[in-house]
C-alpha cells in the first residue's frame, strides 16, 4: 500500500498549527475542490479513483533531458503514479547548444516510457506555462537532488506562479541512487570515454557512445 506524505504549513486550513499530514490508501492525490468544508485537512484531499466527477489530474515534467539519465526516469515512474497523465516535455531551447537533437531526446524517451502507460512525451518552445495551459494540465513536476537545486529550482517556481498563479510546481526528491547524476556530467563522463551504465537507460548509454566518437555537425 502507497502512502503520501504532504508537507507544508496548514495552519490557515486548520486552525491546528503546522503539522506532516498522511494520506492513505491508493495511488493518487489531489487537492480536492471543496476545501474548507471540513476542518480536518484530511477531508480536503481526495483520491482519484474516489471521484469520477472532478478532472484528471495531468501533470508537465519538463526539461533539457539532454540527454535523459536514469534519474529522471525514476522521477518519470514516480509521476506517473501521481498523475491521471503525465506529459515529459522537452525544450526545444534554440540558443543552447545540445548533444542530442529534439527529435533524437524525444526518441529515446518514447522508447524508455513505453512501460508506463499514462506517460507521453512532448516537445515545447517559449513559456513553459503556456505549454502547460495547452495541454490542459493542473501541475509541473521537478526533481530536487540537493540543496544546490533548490534556489534555481525556487526561482522557476516562483516565476512560473506569477506569470500564471494557478500553475503549482511539485517537487519530488531524486532517489538517493541518482542523487549525484545530471546530464552535464553524464555527457562529459562519456565524451572521455568513462563508463556511465547504470546511470543512464541503455537506449541513452548505446547513443551517447555512437555520438561521442562521432559529434554531431
Ligand atoms: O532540465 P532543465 O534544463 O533544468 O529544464 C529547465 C526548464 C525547461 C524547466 C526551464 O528552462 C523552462 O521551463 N524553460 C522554458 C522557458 C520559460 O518558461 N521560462 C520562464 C520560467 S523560468
Amino acid at each position: 500500500m502507497q502512502r503520501f506524505i504532504v508537507r507544508g504549513s496548514f495552519g490557515a486550513l486548520t486552525g491546528r498549527g503546522p503539522q506532516p499530514q498522511t494520506t492513505s490508501p491508493g495511488p493518487k492525490v489531489r487537492p480536492s475542490s471543496n476545501l474548507g468544508q471540513n476542518p480536518l485537512l484530511k477531508s480536503n484531499f481526495t483520491l482519484a479513483s474516489e471521484s469520477t466527477q472532478q478532472s484528471r489530474i495531468v501533470a508537465i515534467y519538463p526539461g533539457s533531458f539532454d540527454p535523459l539519465t536514469n534519474g529522471h526516469l525514476d522521477l518519470i515512474a514516480r509521476g506517473s503514479r501521481l498523475a491521471d497523465r503525465l506529459i515529459v516535455a522537452v525544450l526545444q531551447n534554440r540558443r543552447k547548444q545540445s548533444l542530442f537533437t529534439v527529435e533524437e531526446r524525444m526518441e529515446m524517451l518514447s522508447e524508455v516510457v513505453k512501460p508506463y502507460p499514462n506517460v507521453e512525451v512532448g516537445r515545447f518552445d517559449g513559456l513553459l506555462v503556456d505549454y502547460v495551459a495547452a495541454r490542459g494540465a493542473n501541475f509541473i513536476i521537478r526533481g530536487i537532488r540537493a540543496i544546490s537545486d533548490y534556489e534555481y529550482e525556487l526561482q522557476i517556481a516562483h516565476m512560473n506562479r506569477r506569470l500564471s498563479p494557478g500553475v503549482e510546481t511539485v517537487f519530488l526528491m531524486a532517489a538517493e541512487a541518482y542523487s549525484f547524476v545530471s546530464s552535464q556530467l553524464v555527457k562529459e563522463v562519456a565524451s572521455l570515454g568513462g563508463n556511465v551504465s547504470g546511470l543512464v537507460p541503455p537506449i541513452v548509454e548505446e547513443q551517447l557512445k555512437h555520438r561521442v566518437s562521432q559529434p554531431r555537425p
